[in-house]
């Protein structure tokens, strides 16, 4: 049903527009006193198989919402009705800012697959904080922080600081994005001399502002080099990090089959061709850290296998986000759904015990 909509009407629809209807019928739901407490009990995972314990937390299923999605800390309450274990909201930056000009969001459905060069749009970490403080509970919220554009590279620092110190009282987790590829220079601060001193800093002030120690993550590009990449899990070690986000979106525009005017666009391409190279890092960083990190797989993550796929190659927790533009609302209940069954068929009896 779905796919037809999607091929018939969505499609019809600017993919940002898209985006903001769907938002604006996930708030309407929260409006609405006992519908997300209702859809909740519909859809979200009951299976204690599927139950993974991280970070110091619980997490019903290892299915999450990957950043972007809802940037604001809008609709993360019925986003966890509709099944995600948890939802990672933001980028949020220290400053608000607009993004870039429209339109900076493009469906490329031969590959399923997106791009997009959103560039941070939001409200600001002040904002995001005043959302979260009055926090409803039931999802776990992850909270992922990146530098305004307009504060340069040196000054990195102080803009991730300032968005700490407002949202780690509030985040069950927080996320350094250095891994964007829509803010100029950003990439760089994954060097490890620039993301040392970062994560350092992030660290300290996210200890000063919550009694809690909130689990500090870093989310990194799939564009890394090899070598790179085994620098950041050494320095995440190093720094008693609790965990990697691999990966966010690529530059790279490999064997892609939509038009070429499509797949000129600059930005991030997320989605089903993502997959190999974020399955290819994974494996790296499970075979460089040995399981003393939180690894958090996403990239061209589709189906249960995928997610199976992940968590036999070492992740503990998996996100999707082009996964459900294209499988639609009830996406991640469907993914849940079929990982329960997946698992009953494996000969593991928890996910924990599949996990290498
Ligand atoms: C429209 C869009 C916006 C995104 N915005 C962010 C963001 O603000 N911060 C971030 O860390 N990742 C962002 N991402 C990357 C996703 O979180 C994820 O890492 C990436 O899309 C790969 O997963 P997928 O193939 O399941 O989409 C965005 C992705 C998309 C498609």
């Amino acid at each position: 049903m779905y796919r037809f909509l999607f091929s018939l009407v969505i499609t019809r629809v600017p993919a940002e527009t898209a985006h903001h209807l769907t938002l604006r019928g996930l708030r309407a739901i929260q409006a609405v006193p006992g519908l997300a407490p209702l859809l909740r009990r519909l859809l979200a995972p009951r299976d204690p198989a599927l139950a993974v314990r991280a970070l110091g937390l619980e997490f019903p299923s290892p299915l999450g919402l990957a950043a972007g999605f809802d940037k604001d800390a809008v609709a993360y309450e019925a986003l966890g009705a509709f099944g995600f274990g948890h939802v990672e909201i933001g980028t949020v930056t220290g400053s608000p800012q607009p993004g870039n000009p429209a339109p900076r969001l493009f469906r490329l459905p031969p590959d399923r697959a997106v791009i997009n060069r959103m560039g941070f749009n939001n409200a600001g970490s002040e904002a995001a904080a005043r959302r979260l403080r009055d926090r409803r509970p039931g999802t776990v919220v992850g909270v992922n922080i990146g530098k305004t554009k307009v504060v340069p590279e040196a000054s990195a620092a102080a803009d991730y600081v300032a968005s700490t110190e407002r949202l780690a009282p509030y985040a069950d987790y927080l996320v350094v994005n250095v891994s964007s590829p829509n803010t100029p220079g950003l990439r760089n601060l994954q060097a490890v001399e620039h993301l040392r001193p970062l994560l350092a800093a992030v660290r300290e002030a996210a200890d000063r502002a919550s009694a809690r120690r909130v689990p500090l993550l870093v989310k990194i590009a799939p564009d890394l080099a090899d070598d790179d990449v085994d620098a950041v899990a050494d320095l995440a070690l190093n720094l008693g990090l609790d965990g990697i986000i691999a990966t966010n979106t690529t530059i790279g525009r490999d064997a892609l089959l939509s038009p070429p005017a499509l797949v000129k666009e600059t930005g991030g391409l997320s989605g089903a061709p993502l997959k190999e190279r974020s399955l290819d890092v994974l494996r790296r960083l499970r075979a460089r850290t040995g399981g003393r990190l939180t690894l958090v797989s996403v990239g061209g993550v589709e189906s249960a296998d995928d997610v199976w796929e992940r968590v036999r190659a070492g992740a503990t927790l998996v996100q999707g986000y082009t996964g459900m533009i294209y499988g639609g609302p009830f996406w991640a209940h469907r993914v849940n759904r079929e990982l329960s069954r997946r698992l009953r068929a494996s000969t593991f009896r928890t996910l924990d015990e599949a996990r290498r």
